[in-house]
């Protein structure tokens, strides 16, 4: 135990040096040849086993780091990193309370806590390996109310019908492909120049599944969209859902966590109004990945589409029954998740999760009125939430493959000099760079040298030709 303690202990102090890059992985086949990644029958000695450790560490892009602006978390969060590595230590289970105490009970606290958020007054959930899974357990809900028999049956022959808006994240596919819904199944509904669901076009969606002859059972908003972070509007389509009796999910694993800001929480208004909610503590509160939740509405729906077996030898009927998660989860072993969360949340309060989020805005504002006000750059959407999509478009230059080109070009460029690591998306048909806010860390003078470096670089390739 003591040498790991060692190693970890180096690792932290000289193996992440402050000055290196965000990122500096090369190309994987080049990667390949530079590593002794080779597994073989006679077991290795100490000193391969610290050189696995720094290679890994030193090739990963530092994800703490002010400059990493690419994904949709960023940053170190110090008591749930600590978390991480207690849970390890102690690898707790999560299907029976008797196996994850502490864990169970915290677990519960979270729940309690997300919910009052939500604002489900009565609701439960269960934590969940990643928002993806959480959205699938979103779709099963839903199924299992509009088909309590495909659980035991399988289908019926009847075409059930999903539907998210066009800018969706891609786990609504995975689900329909795993529930057996069928990804064509899922219809995309149009969105507006903001990338908010138009609930007109869900209406009409719907109308034209029922004219089909199909069985419309799904709709699942966005909370905070992958890349311009739009919300759509819950109110309005929820009166859609109810009007055709459909369950309503918010995919909230990205933009949930603005009902922690008073100033802020009006964009996500109604979420109380959804019968399911997806949250991910990994992204904007984080914690280390994975670290997501389902929340629910009605009490005892999670049982009801989840459980099956192990009454036999795990989920014994004794005092502490009612406390065992497991036949809430789709999972057997399940990490203690919430542990991480729980630590982080303590040490921050409400409050501080709070003002990173109002925090983070009054950057994301600072960023949007220089580009704004910059005559070679331009916003490709409103940017209500922590995502900013813009792009690099000297004057001269109006062909959209082009510029696409360019762009892509700029966030490579940036990435191997050494500076900031952003990506690019696409967003109604222009491609922009993808800045995502989500580092407390931030301070304006990284955004003053993200745009700078922009600018350079996609002068310079301009002049290059
Ligand atoms: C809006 C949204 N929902 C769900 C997910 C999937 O979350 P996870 O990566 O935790 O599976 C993402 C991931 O980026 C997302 O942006």
């Amino acid at each position: 135990m003591q040498d790991n303690l060692d190693i970890l202990s180096r690792a932290i102090h000289d193996w992440i040096p402050a000055d290196r890059p965000v990122s500096q992985a090369p190309p994987a086949r080049e990667l390949e040849q530079l590593l002794d990644l080779q597994l073989s029958n006679e077991g290795a000695g100490q000193e391969a086993l610290e050189q696995g450790i720094r290679d890994y560490l030193h090739y990963n892009p530092d994800v703490s780091k002010a400059g990493f602006f690419k994904l949709l978390y960023s940053g170190l969060n110090k008591p749930a990193l600590l978390g991480d590595w207690i849970t390890s230590l102690g690898n707790a289970t999560m299907h029976t309370y008797q196996v994850g105490p502490v864990a169970t009970l915290m677990e519960l606290e979270l729940i309690r806590q997300w919910n009052k958020l939500v604002g489900f007054d009565d609701g439960e959930g269960v934590m969940v390996a990643g928002g993806s899974q959480a959205n699938l357990i979103g779709m099963m809900l839903a199924r299992h109310k509009t088909c309590p028999d495909f659980k035991t049956r399988g289908a019926d022959g009847r075409t059930l019908v999903a539907y998210v808006s066009d800018q969706a994240h891609y786990s609504a596919q995975k689900a329909a492909n795993v529930l057996g819904i069928g990804t064509d199944n899922l219809i995309a509904v149009e969105t507006d120049d903001y990338g908010r669901m138009i609930p007109t076009a869900l209406d009409q969606a719907i109308q034209t599944s029922l004219s089909e002859g199909h069985t419309p059972f799904y709709i699942s908003l966005t909370a905070g969209t992958t890349v311009t972070g739009a919300y759509d509007p819950v109110a309005e389509c929820s009166a859609v859902g109810r009007k055709h009796d459909l369950w309503l999910h918010i995919d909230g694993a990205w933009g949930g966590p603005i009902l922690f800001s008073e100033q802020h929480r009006d964009l996500l208004a109604n979420s109380h109004l959804a019968d399911s909610f997806t949250w991910d503590a990994h992204k904007l509160m984080n914690v280390p990945i994975t670290a997501a939740v389902i929340l629910v509405k009605q009490p005892g729906a999670l049982q009801a589409a989840c459980s099956g077996g192990g009454a036999d030898y795990l989920f014994h009927a004794d005092e502490n029954a009612a406390y065992n998660l497991g036949e809430r989860s789709i999972q057997c072993g399940r990490r203690a998740d919430a542990l991480k969360v729980w630590l982080s949340w303590k040490a921050e309060g409400n409050n501080g999760f709070a003002a990173k989020i109002d925090y983070l805005q009054s950057i994301k504002q600072y960023c949007v009125d220089h580009i704004e006000a910059h005559s070679q750059l331009e916003m490709l959407a409103p940017a209500l939430y922590l995502n900013v999509l813009f792009r690099y478009r000297p004057a001269h230059l109006t062909d959209e493959e082009e510029l696409r080109k360019l762009n892509i070009e700029i966030c490579a460029e940036m990435r191997r000099s050494g500076g900031a690591y952003v990506d690019y998306a696409r967003f109604k048909g222009h491609t922009g760079i993808r800045l995502i806010l989500a580092n407390g860390d931030v301070e304006q003078s990284d955004i003053d040298a993200l745009l700078a470096d922009v600018q350079r670089i996609g002068d310079m390739l301009v002049a290059r030709g």
